[in-house]
């Protein structure tokens, strides 16, 4: 057990840096057994700071201390006190030089924080706090100075050395060595520092920006990397187009470069000039990459892209301001994307995401607010709060003021801030004032954590023709957090007569030419709206494009929901209706008797669904997916998991039985798409014949095994073999799984990307990960415990998409994962707390199940030295 309680870290204790950085010069001198690093600080005492002469305190994390200067003069060792994690001058000049030498053991860095090593070359990640791993600085964003920076090394070995912004001299050292010095113009805070240094082969690109200027772009990667770039780099001249086109933002820099790393936390890191990425968020080819990979590569380059912008010219003051940049840069990517392709596919991918996995949050233990007010460990609150709520608060602004203001408010926004660190609220301020609008209760987005409820009701009084639709709003209590306001919602109707005609909106008698579609604001606890001039009752179309973050119930009879599906003009709702009506007929059979009849409706509008080749076939493949477990788990309360799995899975099976030939003629119809290309049209075509293949595996039918084996064999993309092999795997046709799986191993092997997706695809199964396959996993030779992506693909895998396999009675799932969640924690804290999280949510599942939960979570919470990443979830969860 800790003996010593984490600290917490409050907003209300905010205080402007005592000092000031202006220039950074750093020297890196890096070898086989570690680094020296040699640090020269221009410090200046902060003007706007009240506190005078205090002592000089840098923040320094497993560094060990070689030397430090004082303006040349090295320091006495009574001048100076190093604490670990704090070296300390107790006095300092008004204005002064500091020169700190540091040793680091990059090769033994397993946390993945500051400088570490990946496959044998060097590489940094510093944002949260990883700056301070690598030397003694003051690691806060609102620190903001010019780097100037030289990396020495072997030159044989690391013949590329790369840092931020341009490089301004190299040459040549003795003993093999060599150096390149980088210097950035930009003054950044220390979490956008970069370096790399490795043997990497360089591809390279240009793009002419809006004002003429020609920009070198360039990837670094593993040379068996080489043919994976293509798509990352279209990506990027893609959305280096687009920021000019839709936010007017022109790229700084004569250079941008992109490196890929097999070992990372994360997705991706925009450090200025030099993002690094995780390599399965940036490499792919037909052969080795899913569409869904091409899609998500295509919107974390253009995130990590857009934060140049949104982060690194404009960027946070401290880390409670984490969504100004996340929560505005998602939305962007998400803009980005919906242009890119369908506008209604993302936006139905963006909800499920939202209410699947953001809303759980926001109903567990670790909820809080998109700027939360306290945290014992940020890298904990890189969550789906701040970065997918966050983009939908943002969208919520753009909603109440329309694109023009809201392009207003941001070009403002930028304008203002440009080379400050900022807040949300300054944020916010820009859209207020170029708009006009007072978004004051709007802010409460900010403040208040939890999901808003809005219960509907509404009432046709035939004799006036007006209909009355009654909107109470309610948020849930959540930890710390009690009798909430109202806030400020916009929320998108529309109203359809019963021949799915839309109808004009009349909120008066007298009103012309009403639209069909509005937006309404909500700002108090109940509102009542009436729609005037109608002769019937009509159906409601509420909330379309979600165009708020909140629940919404409204009494649907079937019916209704059916009519929905067909007829609402509003594409996004149409697949909202499906998926309220499929989730209200499995929630009516959780539990019932096998022999209970599934309603009947639901495969004639199935059938429609799969033969309609009118419709538009992207929105035909999203209204096919049933509701996933998750999101079933998510709206259940004593959630039984192994209940939800057995009565979507009849509803399934009852469908794919029903509709067997239409998914054999869909699967035909959908067969082969000449050149592969990543269009809306041929990912439609694909996720099409391989959700018909899926489903005709989960009743063993023999022809759709025949297409399986042979699409598997033929595939020319992995989309196509991965849907074959997820497939057969997810079957009863138990040769065939171990044959497939041991042919496409066969096959990858040396491409870890795909290892990755062979590990998922069996580790996510409920038919083919039961505990003792995942134990087998983790003891294949292609497992690396300190691979992030490895730990996630099995381990995660297991306990975040194998529901009822994680759940499993006896509280097996439940004990592995606390031994998982022990042993990462000595390797990597980060990934360690990412993983508990499942268990850290025991209190939403049926009493048989939390109690299991809670004590494989207190086994996690016994562990001696344990650290503060695990502890804070693992408390919290507790209390
Ligand atoms: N800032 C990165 C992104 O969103 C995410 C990240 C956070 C990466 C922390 C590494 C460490 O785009
Ligand atoms: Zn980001």
């Amino acid at each position: 057990m800790r003996t010593n309680q984490p600290q917490t870290i409050y907003l209300s204790e905010y205080r402007v840096p005592a000092y000031l950085v202006d220039t950074v010069d750093l020297r890196f001198e890096l070898f086989e057994d570690g680094a020296r690093v040699h640090s020269t600080l221009a410090i200046r005492r902060n003007p706007e700071s009240e506190e005078g002469a205090v002592p000089l305190e840098l923040d320094g994390d497993s560094l060990v201390l070689e030397s430090v200067a004082l303006n040349g003069q090295d320091l006495a060792a009574g001048e100076f006190e190093d604490r670990g994690d704090k070296l300390i001058v107790a006095s300092v000049p008004e204005k002064f030089e500091l020169s700190v030498v540091t040793w680091i053991e990059p090769q033994n860095n397993t946390r993945l924080e500051g400088l570490y090593k990946s496959s044998g070359m060097f590489c940094t990640q510093c944002e949260a706090e990883g700056f301070r791993c690598i030397t003694f600085f003051p690691d806060r964003p609102d620190v903001m100075a010019r780097y100037k920076t030289r990396v020495e090394a072997d030159k044989s070995a690391y013949p590329v050395l790369l840092s931020n912004g341009n490089p301004i001299e190299s040459g040549d050292l003795d003993d093999g060595r060599h150096f390149v010095t980088w210097e950035d113009p930009f003054p950044k805070p220390c979490y956008l520092f970069a370096l790399v240094a490795g043997d990497l082969v360089e591809k390279r690109d240009t793009f002419t920006t809006c004002s003429g200027r020609d920009i070198d772009l360039r990837m670094y990667v593993e040379p068996r990397n080489a043919e994976k770039c293509d798509h990352a780099m279209d990506s990027l001249k893609r959305s280096m187009r687009w920021d000019e086109d839709v936010y007017g933002r022109e790229y700084d820099l004569d250079i941008f470069m992109i490196v890929a790393v097999d070992d990372f936390n994360m997705g991706a890191m925009e450090n200025k000039g030099l993002n690094i990425f995780n390599s399965s968020c940036v490499l792919a080819s037909k052969e080795t990459a899913t569409d869904a990979a091409f899609q998500r590569i295509e919107a974390i380059v253009a995130h990590e892209y857009f934060h140049n912008w949104s982060g690194n010219r404009v960027t946070c003051r401290d880390w409670f301001q984490l969504s100004l940049k996340e929560g505005f840069t998602v939305l962007r990517d998400s803009q980005f994307s919906a242009d890119m392709g369908s506008d209604t596919v993302k936006r139905i991918e963006d909800a499920t995401l939202m209410r699947t996995a953001q809303f759980a949050e926001d109903a567990g233990p670790m909820s809080h607010p998109i700027r939360p007010s306290s945290y014992i460990e940020i890298s904990n609150f890189y969550t789906l709060t701040i970065y997918e709520k966050g983009a939908e608060v943002v969208r919520m602004i753009r909603t109440l003021l329309g694109p023009e203001l809201f392009r207003k408010g941001s070009d403002l926004y930028f304008e203002r801030h440009d080379g400050q660190a900022v807040t949300t609220d300054d944020f916010v301020k820009a859209m207020e004032d170029a708009s006009g609008r007072d978004l004051s209760q709007f802010r409460l987005w900010y403040e208040q954590a939890g999901t808003p409820v809005l219960e509907v009701t509404d009432q046709f009084d035939q004799g006036q023709g007006v209909y009355r639709l009654t909107i109470r709003q309610s948020i849930p209590d959540t930890p710390g957090q009690a009798d909430k306001k109202p806030q400020h919602i916009p929320f998108a109707l529309g109203l359809l007569d019963e021949h799915g005609k839309a109808l004009p909106l009349r909120l008066s008698v007298d009103e012309q030419d009403a639209p069909t579609e509005r937006v309404l604001e909500l700002t108090d606890a109940e509102h009542v709206f009436e729609f005037h001039g109608l002769t019937e009752k009509p159906v409601p179309s509420l909330l379309r494009h979600f165009s708020a973050p909140v629940r919404v119930h409204y009494p649907w009879t079937r019916e209704q929901l059916l009519f929905l599906i067909s007829h609402d003009p509003d594409g996004f709702n149409r697949w909202d209706a499906g998926q309220r009506l499929a989730v209200d007929i499995i929630q009516s059979l959780v539990g019932q008797p096998k022999d209970t009849p599934v309603d009947p409706r639901l495969v004639t509008a199935y059938r429609h669904l799969i033969s309609d080749s009118a419709l538009d076939q992207a929105l035909v493949d999203k209204m096919l997916q049933l509701p996933s477990e998750a999101y079933l788990v998510e709206l259940a309360s004593d959630a039984d998991v192994p209940a939800i799995h057995a009565a979507r899975e009849r509803v399934l099976k009852h469908l794919a039985i029903a509709l067997r030939d239409d998914l054999v003629a869909c699967y035909r119809r959908n067969a082969g798409d000449g050149d592969y290309a990543v269009t809306p049209e041929q990912v439609a075509r694909r996720s099409l014949r391989n959700t018909a293949l899926a489903w005709l595996l989960m009743i063993n039918d023999e022809e759709g095994r025949e297409l399986a084996l042979r699409q598997f064999r033929e595939a020319d993309n992995m989309t196509d073999r991965m849907g074959a092999l997820r497939a057969l795997v997810n079957s009863e046709y138990e040769a065939d799984r171990d044959q497939v799986l041991g042919d496409f191993y066969q096959r990858f092997q040396a491409d870890p990307q795909v290892v990755e997706q062979w590990f998922s695809v069996q580790a996510a199964s409920s038919v083919a990960g039961r505990l003792g396959k995942i134990h087998d996993l983790l003891a294949h030779d292609a497992f690396d415990w300190r691979n992030p992506n490895k730990v996630r693909s099995v381990v995660g895998a297991f306990a975040g998409q194998n529901l009822s396999g994680f759940h499993a009675e006896d509280g097996s799932g439940y004990e592995f994962l606390a031994d998982q969640v022990c042993r990462l924690d000595d390797i990597n804290p980060q990934i360690a707390a990412r993983l508990v999280t499942p268990l850290a949510r025991w209190r939403k599942f049926a009493p048989a199940y939390r109690g299991k939960m809670k004590a494989a979570l207190e086994t996690v919470r016994d562990k001696s030295g344990l650290s503060k990443d695990v502890y804070e979830v693992v408390h919290k969860s507790l209390v």
